[in-house]
């Protein structure tokens, strides 16, 4: 079966620098989902000279055609027509991403049944302002744009989905009869319905057939495609749906819970028991079973390992790797690290181009001094090693197995294991101190006063 897929559109009611049909909803183009319904065809796509590289790198198993000039969609039809083999054949709007394939399979069966020149999906809409409208006259149905419609026609709710089932043989005679004497001077696809008798239309779910011309349709369109991924994961509880962004190839394991306000973006894998706290916002990154972000944490492109817990207002950069048992808590940034087995830094730390070992205990404060002012530095910290607080580790530098760091140390050289490192100048006290100093202080001040 072939389909042929209108998508050549200046798209200005969409006021933007990229075409509408490659906007995207939930990370994949608009232009996408139309296609995924239509994966057991033979697609032909028209689009314009804009966006030609990029559809046909997209799709690669579709033909892609130009239609130099946008003059309406009976002429962009035109464009594909030449390529066209089978007897019948279907054209899908590229601007409405909800079709279903068991609509268009229903239409097929009506279509054959009916030995039908031409078959019209339509839907009742509660407001189908802007849609064409269906007139039926007499023995014939006719598409009247919203432009050219009378105040009458346009109370008509029933609507033109864009999609229609077509006779090849009917549309290479009857396509050339198209004239553009409209108010928009464009040659109207849907002016071919009135050219024969034996057009007839479907009536589908008003749900399946919204198009997107306006950033208006496109967060409406969003919000129901957004909805029909989340109803698939059908074994995870989403605290609130509404405000929860999960992106087209995310994946999540039984009984993970999403809180609101999440953002799972990219190829992001969620394991199975997990819990993804309010406010986190989690891109292109793998997290194994029961592990717990913790709210408002930001991980990117990063792996974390079971029993995990991170946050809240943790920041993982790419390349973190956090192993089994890790807790990475408040204000902690980690960047291109690995954080071995039970590995605790649980407080305002910076960890970057770091292998830390298993067991590890990072205190508040400290800091990989990772960057000269020219390269990235490695730091290698062993097993078992108790970092105190307020630690500067200079890069590059190792500190093995079971050392010892004091608070406050600057690392700059190597630690060996069981060793204790401790770079604090000496305290000293001086009793009373304060006492004579304010004595001082007060005296000068009363002088200047004289
Ligand atoms: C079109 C239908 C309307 C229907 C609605 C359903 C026409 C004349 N009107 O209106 O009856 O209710 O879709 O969503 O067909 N395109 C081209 N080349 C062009 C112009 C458009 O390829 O020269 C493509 C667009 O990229 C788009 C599709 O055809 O994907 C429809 O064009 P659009 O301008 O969005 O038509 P509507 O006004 O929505
Ligand atoms: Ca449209």
């Amino acid at each position: 079966m072939e389909a042929v897929i209108l998508a050549a559109g200046k798209s200005t009611r969409i006021k933007s620098q990229t075409n509408k049909i490659l906007h995207k909803i939930c990370n994949k183009p608009i232009i996408f989902y139309v296609l995924k319904e239509l994966e057991h065809y033979k697609t032909h796509i028209v689009v314009n000279n804009d966006t030609y590289e990029t559809i046909k790198n997209m799709f690669k198993d579709s033909s892609v055609y130009i239609q130099k000039d946008q003059k309406g969609t009976g002429d962009a039809l035109k464009v594909a027509l030449p390529f066209i083999q089978e007897e019948s054949f279907v054209v899908v709007n590229g601007d409405t991403p909800l079709i279903k394939k068991e609509d268009i399979e229903a239409a097929y069966g009506v279509f054959k049944l009916k030995e039908l020149d031409c078959l019209i999906l339509t839907a009742k809409l509660d407001n189908p302002e802007g849609y064409g409208r269906i007139v039926r006259n007499e023995d014939k149905v006719e598409i009247v744009e919203e432009k050219d419609a009378s105040d009458e026609i346009k109370k008509i709710t029933e609507i033109n989905s864009g999609i229609y089932i077509f006779k090849t043989d009917f549309v290479k005679n009857a396509i050339v009869k198209i004239m553009n004497n409209n108010r928009s001077g464009e040659y109207y696809l849907t002016d071919i319905v009135k050219l024969t008798k034996k057009t007839d239309v479907l009536e589908v779910d008003k749900e399946n057939v919204l198009g997107v011309n306006t950033r208006k349709d496109l967060s409406v369109v969003r919000k129901m495609i957004q909805q029909n991924i989340i109803d698939k994961f059908d074994n995870v509880t989403f605290i609130d749906p509404d405000s929860a962004y999960i992106n087209y190839d995310v994946e999540i394991g039984q009984d993970s819970i999403i809180f609101p306000n999440v953002s799972l973006r990219g190829n992001t894998k969620i394991g199975k028991g997990c819990i993804i706290d309010s406010g986190c916002v989690i891109e292109s990154s793998i997290i194994k079973d029961n592990v717990h972000i913790k709210p408002y944490s930001v991980i990117e492109e990063s792996r974390i390992e079971k029993n995990a817990q991170i946050g809240p207002f943790a920041h993982l950069r790419p390349f973190s790797d956090i192993r089994e048992n890790v807790r990475v808590g408040n204000f902690v940034e980690v960047k291109k690290s690995v954080l071995g087995k039970g590995t605790k830094a649980s407080h305002l730390t910076y960890i970057g181009d770091a292998e830390l070992g298993e067991d590890v205990n990072v205190g508040c404060g400290t800091i990989t001094c990772n960057y000269d002012g020219y390269r990235k530095n490695k730091t290698i910290i062993g097993d078992r090693v108790f970092i105190g607080s307020d630690v500067q580790l200079v890069a590059p530098v190792e500190v093995e197995h079971d050392a010892l760091i004091a608070a406050g140390t600057t690392v700059t050289k190597k630690v060996e294991a069981y060793s204790l490192a401790l770079s604090r100048v000496p305290q000293v006290n001086k009793k009373d101190w304060v006492k004579k100093y304010r004595e001082k202080m007060e005296r000068k001040l009363n002088k200047n006063k004289e």
